[in-house]
């Protein structure tokens, strides 16, 4: 079959990469969806398993670092778009080991354009585009009166892993200005949803609470981050894919910010309901732990631009979005206890023996 597009996507079947994925299969019968992805700790074709046998989607295990590789795949699938989300994108874990983060974040980004531009260059720009995933974290920390971040917030990063999303955001824009190619960058803020690896706040709580396990919050818990609904983020994703200008960049949030202490109270209160518990009973799993080594107090996103241009909105309110990532979680035990097995309980136990 002769499809009207061939869009590789990285590190789909990560959290936000798989849900992308299945946006696209499911929307796009005429597009070819190919998911790019090395299969790390963070990766999992489980994630995908509903659209795997789609014909209009097709997995290459592979290293985004790897030129060679990346360039044969991308001239067998006769790719004419990108979107990249394959990274590390855990801060803790940035803290433990950077240069992972450097060499997947930085390198990764790097060889993909390159790559991008050596096939695409000759055959001319026209309908083709690099469309890179970032994050709200590379505009830095804000104070708790501060105004939002805006498309043209300076970059400030703090931890290795948004100083490694800054980096590849210039390169991206360097390839741009210097080279011509077609770039888009999008800088979100904390997604949360089903098929989020539980190391990340909301499902490693909930898998906490669930096993009566402590809940570890960083410092007093009153840092602040803004929270969007993944299937959200994902159609942002497909909407500025199709529609964003070149070499624009835009910002997506969920103007839905909340401390993280008021923020696992909510949690606890939905957990426990829906686990038959009395209200309240897992409060006590509350443990103030040692703080985040430059731990950011606050994130905050203006999606204006994509609001006014694109006419995105969030489609969710929070309390909807927060029942329905519990209910997924309790439902699907069998994930949660596979992708905590073995070694993520090594790094867990370790990570927590010092705090
Ligand atoms: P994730 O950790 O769940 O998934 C990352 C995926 O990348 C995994 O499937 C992993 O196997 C793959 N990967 C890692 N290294 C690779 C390599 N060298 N080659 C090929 N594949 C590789 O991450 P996520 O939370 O889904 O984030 C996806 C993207 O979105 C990242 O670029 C992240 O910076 C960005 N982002 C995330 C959030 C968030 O809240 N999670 C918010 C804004 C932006
Ligand atoms: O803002 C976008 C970013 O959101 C993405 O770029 C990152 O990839 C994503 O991981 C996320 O980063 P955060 O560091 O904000 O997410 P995390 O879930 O790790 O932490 C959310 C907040 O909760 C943060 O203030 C730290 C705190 N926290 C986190 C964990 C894991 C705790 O208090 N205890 C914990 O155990």
């Amino acid at each position: 079959m002769k499809y009207s597009r061939n869009i590789l996507v990285t590190g789909g079947a990560g959290f936000i990469g798989s849900h992308v994925v299945r946006l696209l299969v499911q929307k796009y019968p005429q597009y070819r969806i190919v998911n790019l992805d090395l299969l790390t700790y963070a990766g999992n074709l489980a994630n995908l398993a509903d659209v795997e046998s789609r014909p209009n989607y097709a997995f290459e295990r592979a290293d985004i670092c790897d030129a060679p590789r990346i360039e044969e795949i991308m001239r067998r699938y006769e790719i004419d778009g990108v979107i990249h989300l394959a990274a590390e994108s855990h801060v803790d874990r940035s803290i433990k080991d950077p240069f992972v983060f450097a060499q997947t974040n930085i390198m990764g980004t790097l060889t993909l354009l390159q790559v991008a531009r050596t096939v695409w260059e000759p055959q001319g720009y026209e309908g083709k585009l690099f469309y890179h995933i970032s994050t709200d974290e590379v505009y830095g920390s804000l104070e708790a009166d501060d105004a939002q971040f805006t498309e043209s917030t300076p970059y400030a990063p703090h931890s290795p892993y948004s100083a490694s999303k800054a980096s590849s955001d210039h390169l991206v824009r360097a390839y741009h200005d210097t080279y011509g190619l077609p770039t888009i960058i999008s800088n979100c803020s904390n997604n949360y949803g089903p098929y989020q690896f539980p190391e990340k706040l909301i499902p490693l709580f909930i898998n906490n609470i669930r096993n009566r396990k402590p809940l570890p919050v960083y410092g007093k818990g009153e840092n602040v981050r803004d929270w969007l609904f993944v299937e959200d983020h994902a159609r942002a994703i497909d909407l500025i894919f199709h529609s964003g200008r070149v070499a624009e960049t835009y910002n997506i949030g969920g103007c839905n910010e909340w401390r993280n202490i008021d923020l696992v109270k909510a949690l606890i209160k939905v957990v426990d309901r829906q686990l038959g518990r009395p209200e309240g009973s897992s409060l006590d799993l509350v443990t103030y732990v040692t703080d985040r080594a430059g731990h950011d107090l606050r994130y905050a996103i203006d999606s204006s631009k994509l609001q006014r241009e694109l006419g995105w909105s969030p489609s969710l309110q929070f309390e909807q979005g927060l029942e329905r990532t519990v209910e997924w979680y309790l439902n699907n035990q069998e994930w949660l206890d596979s992708v905590t097995s073995g070694e993520y309980q090594r790094y867990y136990e370790e990570m927590y023996s010092d705090r």
